[in-house]
């Protein structure tokens, strides 16, 4: 690991695999209950890419047939907490305009993200706006927003793996874990 990162002392597996890969498959049963076959999904990188690769393919087994885009927005520079300013780093491709999107990531905190990313489709004239999460962390909400669809409820500790990192290292951990610094 790069020397002038802070090398954590241990991590320690909050939701193993197992875990994952269950709550992934039910929650696509959830999506395909509430939203059309097809749907256009806004990934927002970098923390969902693995949570969109799993997705999408339990979305398939649910009868589904999105579309799939990507966005890169960063709130976060390297640290651990929310900077609250959003920045489009690269946009989609596809055009929104009377589609139904599902937003997908990684995980919902302050909301500073998925507000942003919601205004922006709907400003769009999307049909209809749904979000996915894998986590969601309740207590540090900025922002009125909730995701339509959450995978698990976890307090408010900093994790890392299935796509979440710590400056940008990580995200191959096949679980979600919570690092531990001292
Ligand atoms: P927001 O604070 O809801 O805007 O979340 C912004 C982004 O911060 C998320 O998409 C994640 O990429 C990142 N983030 C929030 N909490 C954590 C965490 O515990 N570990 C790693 N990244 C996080
Ligand atoms: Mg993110």
């Amino acid at each position: 690991m790069n020397k002038s990162i802070k090398k954590p002392s241990n991590i320690e597996i909050l939701i193993s695999a197992e875990e994952l890969a269950k709550r992934v498959n039910s929650l696509a049963q959830e999506i395909a209950n509430s939203m059309s076959p097809d749907i256009m999904i806004v990934s927002l990188l970098r923390g969902s890419f693995v949570f969109t690769a799993d997705l999408i393919r339990a979305l398939h087994f649910s009868g589904i047939q999105p579309q799939v885009d990507f966005m890169t927005l960063s709130s976060y520079g390297s640290g651990t907490e929310s900077s609250g300013k959003v920045q489009i780093i690269r946009d989609i491709v596809e055009d929104v305009k009377s589609r139904e999107i599902l937003i997908v990531d990684d995980i919902l905190e302050s909301g500073n993200t998925l507000t942003f990313a919601r205004n922006l489709i709907k400003e769009r004239e999307a049909s209809n706006v749904k979000i996915a999460v894998m986590l969601e962390k309740p207590n540090k909400r900025k922002t009125n927003i909730n995701a339509d669809f959450v995978g698990f409820t976890i307090a408010d500790k900093f994790v890392v793996g299935y796509g979440l990192d710590y400056a940008n290292y990580y995200r191959e951990l096949p679980f979600i874990g919570v690092v531990d610094f001292n």
